[in-house]
């Protein structure tokens, strides 16, 4: 059968159901990629594209990397599945130890998932399990913050705070709460890194203490909020919600699906913000997105806990067919080849000024309320228009598309996360695309 790409045209577009996607709106108008490679895709009208957010935050090392697909083909060929549960491969050893020497301090035990939802409803089963095998199990409250997104699972979707992705869903899960955001554009606007104001948020935490007492188990937080448009903790906000929860007897989970694996210039955000959580979650950038895969790290006091009781009883009830799966491991090792032969952390850490200087020039530029930043991760806010939210911001990315650049919106903010192997050069023609095309739109 021959699979090459076709128009949209040629396509019946009726049977697939596309996700976040307002389906009705995109099949009257598709828009589709045939190919990658490097950071520029090609449309099936074979018109090239840059781009600005490596896929959905996850191609770090830049598209259509060929060592990954022939680490991914040998594996396939030489061990395409083997039962995850009760058995096990080599490869999975091998990677879990070698993310084990890359994480922050201490998080050296891993368990293996195929998304960032799987890694959050993961991490929050094992807070929770961790908890009740010290003999704590009243602690069940799970915190998360406003604005968050955790991914779509009912733990990660409960936790989360973004409204529209709550609403449909019912009651969510009982014992949730959540502090408050610290996007702050009176105090921040067009901050460059960390913003000044806001690390007393942190102490939304105090607050719901002093409501809940000790039954909390656990805090989730994204080092730095992706999906809700880039908001950048404030200078000391992390460094105070971690002594809270280590005066309160509470695990800090920090959601690193996105921040994970160069995205600020370090391996992990905790490291670069100097913060170590106690449970971290990851994926993305963890197989440069080539295979699905994520991984939980946990600290050895948490995994110790749970490693008791008798030995031939399962510690943990919790995992998936495809936790460790050959092909995602053997696309992890490559990938994390890639990162370090390519130094593209340090490579990341090295453009962030550079990315830094390109998005703020757009200041000034009309409808812009806030620009902000932080290692390659960037975002444009617009003043949303009086016909309705979001349609400024989705005719900025409509036309971004047409002139030849990928940025993700997510209502009248603009979000840049381009590949760790981007260049200067590609950096300042992303700047320029943008800043015309919000001179065009309304
Ligand atoms: C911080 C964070 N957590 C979890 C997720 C969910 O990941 P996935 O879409 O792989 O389930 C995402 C996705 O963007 C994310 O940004």
């Amino acid at each position: 059968m021959d699979h090459s790409p076709q128009l949209a045209n040629e396509l019946d577009l009726s049977a697939y159901w596309l996700p976040f996607t307002a389906n009705r709106q995109f099949k009257a108008t598709p828009r589709l990629f045939a190919a990658a490679e490097g950071v520029w895709y090609t449309g099936v009208d074979g018109r090239r594209v840059l781009d600005g957010s490596a896929g959905m935050w996850c191609v770090n090392a830049g598209h259509g990397r060929p060592e990954i697909t022939r680490a991914v083909e040998q594996q396939l060929a030489r061990l395409d599945y083997a039962p995850a549960f009760q058995m096990a491969h080599p490869l999975e050893f091998e990677l879990a130890t070698r993310l084990a020497a890359m994480a922050p301090t201490g998080l050296d035990r891993i368990f293996f998932t195929n998304s960032g939802s799987e890694s959050v409803d993961t991490a929050l089963k094992i807070a929770l399990a961790y908890h009740r095998a010290r003999g704590e199990g009243h602690r069940t409250r799970l915190i998360g913050r406003e604005r968050a997104y955790h991914g779509v699972g009912f733990g990660g979707m409960s936790v989360g705070g973004m409204v529209a992705n709550r609403r449909t869903f019912g009651p969510m899960l009982p014992g949730v709460d959540h502090l408050p955001h610290t996007h702050d554009l009176q105090r921040n606007a067009f901050a460059k890194g960390q913003p000044d104001h806001g690390a007393e948020l942190a102490d939304g935490l105090e607050r719901i203490i002093g409501t809940h007492g000790d039954t909390i188990a656990a805090v989730i937080v994204e080092p730095v909020s992706g999906s809700a448009g880039v908001l950048v903790p404030p200078k000391g906000y992390l460094e105070r919600l971690r002594k809270i929860c280590d005066a309160h007897g509470i695990l800090l989970i920090l959601d690193e699906v996105i921040t994970g694996f160069g995205r600020l210039g370090a391996p992990f955000a905790g490291q670069y913000f100097g913060v170590t959580a106690d449970l971290m979650t990851t994926a993305k950038g963890l197989t440069n997105a080539a295979i699905p895969m994520g991984a939980v790290f946990a600290q050895r006091k948490v995994h110790d806990a749970i490693m008791q009781g008798p030995e031939h009883v399962i510690e943990l009830f919790h995992g998936y067919t495809y936790s460790g799966h050959p092909a995602a491991c053997a696309a992890a090792m490559a990938t994390l080849d890639i990162y370090e032969s390519e130094a593209l952390f340090e490579r990341a850490a090295g453009l962030a000024p550079v990315f830094e200087q390109a998005l703020h020039s757009l200041r000034g530029s009309p409808h812009i309320v806030d620009i902000r930043n932080i290692g390659l991760m960037g975002a444009v806010e617009l003043q949303p228009r009086e016909d309705g939210p979001g349609k400024r911001g989705y005719e900025v990315f409509l036309q971004c598309l047409a002139s030849g650049l990928y940025a993700r919106t997510t209502g009248d903010i603009i979000a840049f996360s381009p590949p760790l192997t981007i260049k200067e050069d590609e950096i300042s023609y992303a700047a320029e695309k943008l800043g015309a095309a919000l001179r065009q739109v309304a």
